[in-house]
């Protein structure tokens, strides 16, 4: 059975929230318009048909951590934890003493968290009003959800909160200075703005976060690769990455018409994500 959760009210909170137990979510969210994340309420079905847990390592950041508390489980928490793929990899594969805990402002993506994990406390809500206490976590994870966020200076400084003195955040992530040749900007180039809107650069990150009062290091990796032009097209018409989610329809026809049309068997295809870990100093 998964694990109820005892959760505090935030202190304030930004708009109207719900509160009610469903299925054995927690759900305590603020309703607040967001324009740089797409509906995952109608990504939710699509999102795990792409996604496999087990492709997921597990989190190298908690491995090291875990020793240090062998007194009481490591504290950890997801934020923008959707369907759960981390925290399932996280619970089969990583450490046993750490508690996990997940966090997601969309239902239908804690719905289908819900049904593939056991032991993890999973709450409806939303970081920009992260309803735990100052200092409840030993360890916060940032997985492919920064670049959501809307009002990203707030929930650094709710992350902030609710991590120990001494404790970790890592924010990890596709992201567009570790993919510029990234199939989706080229069949789809109003995407390319979009995700330079919304994400912040490693630079950005970094500076911000020694400014809060994090002592930081950022990774960046890059893969350049030739990928099969039909797995592209497979992948575009399932339309469960948030960047063709986010564009027109006119746009999604004209990038998927070129995309269909494309001569190549196999084509050039960059991923890249940006690694940032930062330990609190005070
Ligand atoms: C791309 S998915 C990543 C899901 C998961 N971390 C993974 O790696 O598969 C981004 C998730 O962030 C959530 N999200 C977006 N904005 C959020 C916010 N302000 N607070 C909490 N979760 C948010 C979305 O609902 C979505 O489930």
């Amino acid at each position: 059975m998964t694990m109820m959760p005892t959760v505090t009210a935030p202190r304030s909170l930004p708009l109207a929230v719900r509160i009610a137990r469903v299925d054995g979510v927690f759900y305590h969210a603020p309703m607040s318009k967001r324009t740089t994340a797409p509906d995952y309420s109608r990504i939710a079905p699509m999102y795990d048909r792409a996604r496999e847990w087990t492709a997921i390592r597990s989190d190298e950041v908690v491995a090291e951590l875990v020793p240090a508390r062998s007194d009481r489980k490591l504290r950890a928490l997801e934020v923008g934890c959707g369907t759960g793929n981390y925290l399932k990899a996280q619970v089969e594969n990583g450490p046993s003493s750490v508690s996990w805990t997940g966090i997601d402002s969309s239902r239908n993506m804690l719905v289908r968290a819900q049904a593939k994990l056991r032991n993890v406390r999973l709450v409806f809500g939303a970081v920009e009003a992260l309803p735990f206490d100052d200092g409840a976590f030993d360890y916060v994870i940032c997985r492919a959800s920064f670049h959501h966020f809307s009002d990203k200076e707030l929930a650094l400084r709710e992350l902030r909160r609710v991590i120990r003195g001494d404790g970790w955040l890592r924010i990890w992530g596709g992201h567009p200075e570790a993919r510029r040749r990234w199939w989706v900007y080229r069949y789809f180039p109003e995407t390319v703005a979009i995700d330079e809107s919304r994400f912040w650069g490693a630079d950005r990150l970094f500076e911000t976060l020694q400014a809060a009062g994090f002592e930081v290091q950022v990774r960046t990796e890059s893969n350049l690769r030739m990928v099969a032009t039909k797995s592209l097209q497979e992948r575009a018409r399932l339309r469960d990455l948030s960047q063709l989610a986010l564009i027109d329809e006119e746009a999604y026809a004209t990038g998927l018409s070129s995309l269909s049309s494309e001569p190549a068997d196999r084509v050039v295809d960059e991923s890249g994500i940006v690694d940032l870990r930062a330990r609190r100093l005070d």
